[in-house]
C-alpha cells in the first residue's frame, strides 16, 4: 500500500521531525564535506517543510561511530552546507537529545531549522532502543522520513520514532520508492539491467529478483568470476567464490529457463595484480593464464553489453564491472557509465561504487534517476520491505 507523505498532512506550526540521509563522503583529516549530493537530494523537502511554517528539526547519522569522541564525524559542516544549500539558517543543535535539545526546540519559531547533533553518537540508535526512540520523538509531533540511503536500517531515528509519531514520507523517499518501485513493476521493456561488483553473493539477492523482471541480465565485475569459473573455466589468480559455483550455474539455468538472456563476459582485461598496471592484457574470458587475474571486462564484452544498453527502453546499474580505482581497469566500468547515459532508455543508476564511477564521467545529468541509497536500493531492488518506509502512515 502507498505510504502518506507531506502533502498529506497538516504541517503548519507543527513540531517536524525529519530524518535525512546526510551520511556524506568527507575528507578524513579535515572533515569538509567531499560530496554534497546527498545534501542537495535532502534539501527540497527541509525547505518545504520551513515553507509550510512547520519547525524543522532534522536529524540524520554521519559514519558509524562507537562513541562520541571524533570530531570529524559532528555535524557542523553539514548544517552549514545545508544552510547554504536552502538559503536559510540551520541551528546546529551540540547534542542529539535531552534538556538542552528540548529548549532549543521549544524556542523555535515556525519555518525555523535545528540540526541534532549525529544521532549515531548514541548506542541506543542502532540499537532501536525504545527509551532513546521515546526522547526523540519528544522532540516532534509528526515523523518526516526522507532517508531512503539509510531506510533498510531499523534504528531508532528511522524506524523506531515512526512508532511513537505519526510518520510520512518526504519527497526524496517518495521519489525513489516510486522510481524503483516502478522499474521492478511496470518498466518498458526491452528492460536491461547491469550488475556488477565483487562478490556474487552481496548481490544475489538482486540477480534473482531482477532476472524474474528484466530481458537482459549483464554481469560484471568481480563476481562475472565465479559464472565463469562455473561454467569451467581456469580462472587463474582471480577473485572466485568457490562456494558460489553451484549457484551461479543454478541462476544460468533458472536464467534459461525463464527465457531471459544472462550475460556475462567474453573477455576479460588481466594483470599479475591489482597494482601492476603495466601488466595488463585482454584475453578471452576461458584463457586466463594461470598467473593473471581478471580485473574488468574485455573491449569485445564492452561491445556486447553496449549493444544491449542501447536498445534497452530501461536500464537498471548498479555495480562496477572492473577494479575501476585503478584506470587500466577502469575502462569497462566507463565504457558502460558513458553507455547507459548515452542511451535514449530510461536510466536508473544505484550503489555507492556505480554513481562514484558515473561521477567520474562527468555524466551525471544524462542519467534519469540517481539512486541515493547504496545497501537500501540493493534490498529495495531484492524484493525486501525497508524498515524505514514500512513503519510509515499508509494512505
Ligand atoms: C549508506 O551510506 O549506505 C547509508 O548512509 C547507510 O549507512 P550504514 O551502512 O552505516 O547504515
Amino acid at each position: 500500500m502507498a505510504k502518506k507523505s507531506m502533502q498529506d498532512i497538516e504541517l503548519t506550526g507543527k513540531r517536524v521531525l525529519v530524518r535525512v540521509d546526510f551520511n556524506v563522503p568527507r575528507n578524513k583529516t579535515t572533515g569538509e564535506i567531499t560530496n554534497d549530493v546527498r545534501i542537495q537530494a535532502g534539501a527540497p523537502t527541509i525547505k518545504y517543510l520551513s515553507e509550510q511554517g512547520a519547525k524543522v528539526i532534522v536529524m540524520t547519522h554521519m559514519g558509524r561511530p562507537k562513541d562520541d569522541t571524533d570530531p570529524i564525524l559532528r555535524l557542523d559542516k553539514v548544517a552549514a552546507r545545508l544552510a547554504e544549500i536552502i538559503g536559510q539558517p540551520v541551528k546546529k543543535l551540540d547534542k542529539t537529545v535531552g534538556p538542552e535539545v528540548e529548549e532549543a526546540v521549544a524556542a523555535m519559531q515556525n519555518g525555523d531549522v535545528v540540526m541534532l547533533e549525529n544521532v549515531r553518537f548514541l548506542p541506543g540508535e542502532t540499537k532501536n532502543d525504545p527509551e532513546l526512540a521515546a526522547e526523540l520523538a519528544k522532540l516532534g509531533d509528526v515523523f518526516v522520513n526522507d532517508a531512503f540511503g539509510t531506510a533498510h536500517r531499523a534504528h531508532c531515528s528511522t524506524e523506531g520514532v515512526g512508532h511513537i509519531l505519526p510518520g510520512v514520507m518526504g519527497f526524496l523517499m517518495d521519489k525513489e520508492i516510486s522510481v524503483l518501485g516502478k522499474a521492478l513493476s511496470e518498466a518498458e521493456h526491452p528492460f536491461v539491467a547491469i550488475v556488477g561488483g565483487s562478490k556474487i553473493s552481496d548481490k544475489i539477492g538482486v540477480v534473482q529478483n531482477l532476472l524474474e523482471k528484466v530481458d537482459v541480465l549483464m554481469i560484471g565485475g568481480g563476481m562475472a568470476n565465479t559464472f565463469l569459473k562455473a561454467k569451467g573455466y581456469e580462472m587463474g589468480t582471480s577473485l572466485v567464490e568457490d562456494d558460489k559455483t553451484e549457484l551461479a550455474l543454478e541462476i544460468m539455468a533458472h536464467a534459461e529457463k525463464l527465457g531471459k538472456k544472462l550475460l556475462i563476459p567474453v573477455d576479460v582485461t588481466v594483470a599479475t595484480a591489482i597494482d601492476a598496471p603495466e601488466t595488463a592484457q585482454t584475453v578471452a574470458a576461458d584463457q586466463v593464464p594461470a598467473d593473471r587475474m581478471a580485473l574488468d571486462i574485455g573491449p569485445e564484452t564492452v561491445k556486447i553489453y553496449q549493444d544491449a544498453v542501447m536498445n534497452a527502453k530501461t536500464i537498471l546499474w548498479n555495480g562496477p564491472m572492473g577494479v575501476f580505482e585503478v584506470d587500466a581497469f577502469a575502462v569497462g566500468t566507463f565504457a558502460v557509465a558513458h553507455a547507459v547515459a548515452k542511451s535514449p532508455a530510461y536510466s536508473i543508476v544505484g550503489g555507492g561504487d556505480s554513481v562514484a564511477s558515473l561521477e567520474r564521467t562527468g555524466l551525471n545529468d544524462e542519467i534519469d534517476h540517481i539512486s541515493t541509497g547504496g545497501g537500501a536500493s540493493l534490498e529495495f531492488l531484492e524484493g525486501k520491505k525497508l524498515p524505514g518506509v514500512e513503519v510509515l502512515q499508509d494512505k
